[in-house]
């Protein structure tokens, strides 16, 4: 065959072979085989040379007419081939953002004691009471003297406030009344009533307010006491505020943290700062008031009285009306109640727990379980 014709034979055989390529990889290989080195239109190109010279000019010109159709042939077959495994690559590495996200291996939650105090944050929202905040860090006068505790009240005592600065009077001075503290010292509020004082400093009656924070005390540690815990304060103020709301506001609040069958009773308390004061009870929703378990025992989360202590409350003092700022709050024309629950306390009853240390242990195997 002559060299002419067998360059024909190529261009055929290569072109066929490039237009069944598959692909980029299957098109590589054909270049090294038809155009590389070692391919026969090299070879044939290299020993143009040694052919008779009147062959010399066709066949150089048609290896090289050939050889430029195949390199653009190739080019041609690539770019098809490289753009479809371009597509099929993103289509295969597609993220359908619609499917639901892989979950971490563990997620964190609220600590019980804060769901405890949103829930009831929320009970109160649905009330129409506002959410406030106050310091930690307190003043004796809002946590004591406009609370109406007089000078010498056991709760000023040392033994159960945490004092910053005992007699912390500017320069040294010594404490105005010396101990036990007073109005100027600062502490750690034993409670949130404080904010009583505060909430009417800044805020016009009528005033429908609940306050929820930490409080601490000097008590020693037990199943039944912390040092720190949590209270909410709760207050309404306005012409017209009577215990009787407070009773019908604080049944509904139990019914929403306990079940809507629960009952609620007053009993007489006292606090220097309401008048009259009361305890709420609320009937007991393990044994459903009755005090005993179906099996006839005694029920211990009420002890068998079939109520349980939920918090202290009691119509404003008019004295603490007195201590409001420019007397903006007159107790001649307005009253209104407060009361503070402890939160700890509800969440302990609500979950039947043994002990309120297990809050503040940080014990996942506890922690896991709300
Ligand atoms: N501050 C009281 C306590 O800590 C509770 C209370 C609040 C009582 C408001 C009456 C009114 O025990």
């Amino acid at each position: 065959m002559s060299t002419l014709a067998r360059i024909k034979e190529l261009e055929a055989e290569a072109t066929a072979a490039i237009s069944a390529a598959a692909d980029t990889a299957a098109l590589e290989e054909l270049r090294v085989k038809y155009l590389g080195r070692k391919s026969e239109l090299t070879g044939i190109l290299r020993g143009i040379g040694s052919l008779p010279p009147e062959e010399r000019g066709p066949v150089g010109k048609e290896a090289n007419r050939v050889r430029g159709a195949l390199e653009e042939a190739l080019e041609c077959s690539h770019e098809a081939l490289a753009a479809a495994e371009l597509q099929r690559r993103l289509e295969a590495d597609r993220v359908d953002v619609t499917l639901p996200g892989t979950r971490p291996v563990r997620t964190g939650h609220l600590h019980l004691i804060t769901q405890t105090r949103r829930e009831i944050e929320d009970i109160f929202a649905g009330l129409g009471y506002r959410v406030l905040d106050g310091p930690e860090v307190e003043h004796d006068f809002y946590n004591f003297t406009a609370l109406n505790h007089p000078p010498g009240h056991p709760a000023r005592m040392l033994q159960d406030t945490f004092y910053i600065d005992p007699q912390s009077l500017p320069d040294g001075v010594r404490n105005e009344e010396g101990l036990p503290p007073g109005p100027r010292d600062v502490l750690l509020r034993t409670h949130t009533s404080p904010n009583q004082v505060r909430a009417m400093e800044v805020s016009e009656p009528p005033l429908f307010v609940i306050v929820p924070g930490t409080v601490y005390r000097r008590d020693t540690m037990d199943a039944t006491h912390l040092p720190m815990f949590s209270q909410v304060e709760g207050l309404a103020v306005g012409e017209d505020v009577t215990l009787a709301d407070l009773a019908g506001t604080l049944q509904e609040v139990a019914r929403a943290l306990f079940g809507p069958e629960r009952e609620t009773r007053l009993k007489p308390d006292f606090f220097p700062f309401t008048e009259p004061s009361v305890q709420v009870d609320v009937s007991c929703f393990r044994c459903n008031g009755t005090g005993k378990l179906p099996d006839g025992s005694r029920d211990g989360v009420c002890k068998g009285t079939g109520w349980i202590e939920i918090l202290g409350a009691g119509m404003v003092d008019p004295n603490v009306f007195g201590f409001v700022r420019d007397g903006r709050y007159d107790p001649e024309r307005i009253q209104g109640f407060a009361f503070g629950m402890g939160i700890e306390r509800i969440a302990f009853l609500k979950h039947g727990l043994p002990d309120l240390r297990i809050f503040y242990e940080n014990d996942v195997r506890f922690l896991e379980q709300f």
